[in-house]
C-alpha cells in the first residue's frame, strides 16, 4: 500500500506535536501519494479513542507513542480497509523499518497478530466507557452530553453519517450551470436544495477558482436561508473565513461588514470575497467582545457565527476532540456569552440577531442564548433549531433566531 511513511509522519505530527490533520497531511506529502493514505490517517484519528482503549487491554506497559501511531496504523488498516492480516502486519513491519523504528518490530508483528485474533472486539463494559469509545470522545465529554441530553445523549454519540463534501454554485452562475457543468465533467453528484455533495471537488478547481462555485457545508448555507433580511447592512461579527458573509452579500445584495479579530483571518476574507467576486463585503479587523462605538440599534440583521468546539462537524474534523479539555470548553462558553451579550446592543427594534455554532452540545448552543437572554428581556426566541446531519452531509450546527421587541 502505497503512502504508509507519509501517513506515520502525518499522524506523529497530530498526536506528538498536535498539529491539525489538515496542516499535517499537507506537511507530510500524504496527498500525493493517493486517497487510501490520507483515508489512513483520518480513520486512525476517528478511532483513536477505540484504539487506546485496545492497546491499553493488550498490553501491560503503554508503549511509546510513536509505537503506538504504528499499532493504530495496523488496527485501524485491519478494520477499515480491505486488506488480509499478513499483509496489514507485514505492511506496518515494513514501514516501522523505514521510519527508524526497526527495533520495535518484533513488539509490533506479535501485537497486531494479537489484534487481529482477540482484540478485534474489545470494548469497556462500563457504560460511558464504551460511549467514549464507540463516539471517539472523551470520557468527560460523554458525561456532558449524557448530563445536557440525557437519554438521546447515546443515539446523538453513536450515530456514524458518512461525511459527504457540499459544493454551491455563487449566485451569478446559478444551480443549473454547476448542474451541466457537473454532468460534462461526470463528477457523481447528489442534489440538495442549494447545491450538490460531491465526491471529488479536483474535478471542479476550475470553476472553484473563477468563484463560480464554492465549497460550503449545507449547514452553514441552512443557518443563512434562516437569516432575516430586512434592508440595510448586516453585521457579520465573527465572519472569517467568509463563507457566510459572501452567500448573504450574493444572496440579498447586501453590504455586509464582516469582523474577525485575527488579521490573517481577515485576510482570508478579503481573499474569499475577492474569488467570488463580490464586493459588498467589508473585511474588519475587530474584537467583537467589545461594543463598537456609534452602532448601538443600528442594524436590522446581526450574525453571531461564533467561535466554538465544533463538536458538530466531528465526522470532517475528527481531531478537534483530541486535545480539548473541559476547562476548555468552559472558556469557550464564556466568551461566546460575552459576544452575545455585545451582539444584542447592535441589533434595531423590530430586528434579528442570529446565534450560530458548529457544535451540537446544549452547553454552546440553547444554553448560552437563555443565559444571556435572562438579562435581555427585550429579546425573544423567534426560532431555534439543529441542523439535520442526514441531510448535511453528516453535520449538526445550531442556530437560533432572536429577535429584538
Ligand atoms: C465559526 S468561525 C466563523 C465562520 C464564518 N462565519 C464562516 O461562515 O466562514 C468563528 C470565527 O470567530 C473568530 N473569532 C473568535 N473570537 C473572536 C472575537 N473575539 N471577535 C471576532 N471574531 C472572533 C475566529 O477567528 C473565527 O474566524
Amino acid at each position: 500500500m502505497k503512502g504508509l511513511v507519509e501517513a506515520y509522519r502525518a499522524l506523529s505530527d497530530v498526536y506528538l506535536k498536535g498539529s491539525w490533520i489538515g496542516e499535517a497531511v499537507k506537511r507530510n506529502g500524504v496527498l500525493q501519494q493517493g486517497k487510501t493514505a490520507f483515508r489512513l490517517v483520518h480513520s486512525v484519528v476517528e478511532h483513536e479513542f477505540l484504539y487506546e482503549y485496545r492497546i491499553s487491554q493488550l498490553v501491560e506497559k503503554a508503549p511509546k507513542s510513536a509505537v503506538k501511531v504504528l499499532l493504530k496504523m495496523g488496527m485501524c488498516l485491519s478494520d477499515e480497509f480491505d486488506l488480509p492480516d499478513h499483509a496489514v502486519v507485514s505492511a506496518v513491519v515494513e514501514t516501522a523499518k523505514q521510519v527508524g523504528k526497526g527495533g520495535v518490530c518484533g513488539f509490533i508483528n506479535a501485537l497486531l497478530r494479537r489484534y487481529v485474533t482477540e482484540g478485534k472486539t474489545l470494548l469497556p463494559s462500563d457504560d460511558v466507557q464504551r460511549l467514549s469509545v464507540l463516539s471517539n470522545r472523551p470520557v468527560w465529554l460523554v458525561k456532558r452530553y449524557k448530563a445536557e441530553l440525557g437519554d438521546a445523549a447515546e443515539g446523538r454519540l453513536t450515530e456514524r453519517l458518512s461525511v459527504k463534501t457540499h459544493v454551491r454554485p455563487s449566485f451569478a452562475f446559478g444551480k443549473d450551470a454547476l448542474r451541466l457543468a457537473l454532468s460534462e465533467r461526470n463528477v457523481g453528484f447528489e442534489e440538495t436544495d442549494h447545491g450538490f455533495f460531491i465526491g471529488e471537488v479536483g474535478a471542479i478547481s476550475d470553476l472553484l477558482s473563477e468563484g463560480k462555485a464554492t465549497v460550503m457545508s449545507h449547514s452553514s448555507i441552512e443557518v443563512c436561508e434562516n437569516l432575516p433580511y430586512a434592508g440595510g447592512a448586516i453585521l457579520d461579527l465573527c465572519a472569517a473565513p467568509g463563507g457566510k458573509s459572501v452567500y448573504l452579500a450574493e444572496k440579498y445584495k447586501a453590504e455586509v461588514i464582516a469582523c474577525d479579530v485575527y488579521e490573517h483571518r481577515v485576510e482570508l476574507i478579503a481573499k474569499y470575497a475577492a474569488r467570488m467576486m463580490v464586493n459588498t463585503v467589508r473585511p474588519t479587523l475587530w474584537d467583537s467582545r467589545l461594543p463598537m462605538e456609534g452602532k448601538r440599534g443600528a442594524f436590522q440583521s446581526v450574525l453571531l457565527d461564533a467561535p466554538c468546539s465544533g463538536f458538530g462537524s466531528l465526522g470532517s474534523n475528527p481531531d478537534v476532540v483530541l486535545n480539548r479539555t473541559e476547562s476548555d470548553l468552559d472558556d469557550i462558553v464564556l466568551t461566546q456569552k460575552q459576544l452575545l451579550s455585545v451582539a444584542c446592543d447592535y441589533v434595531a427594534p423590530g430586528g434579528a440577531l442570529t446565534y450560530a455554532t458548529c457544535s451540537d452540545l446544549p452547553s454552546e448552543d440553547e444554553r448560552v442564548v437563555s443565559s444571556v437572554l435572562e438579562n435581555r428581556r427585550d429579546f425573544i426566541i423567534e426560532k431555534q433549531a439543529y441542523t439535520d446531519p442526514r441531510a448535511g452531509g453528516g453535520e449538526c450546527y445550531y442556530y437560533a433566531v432572536l429577535r429584538k421587541k
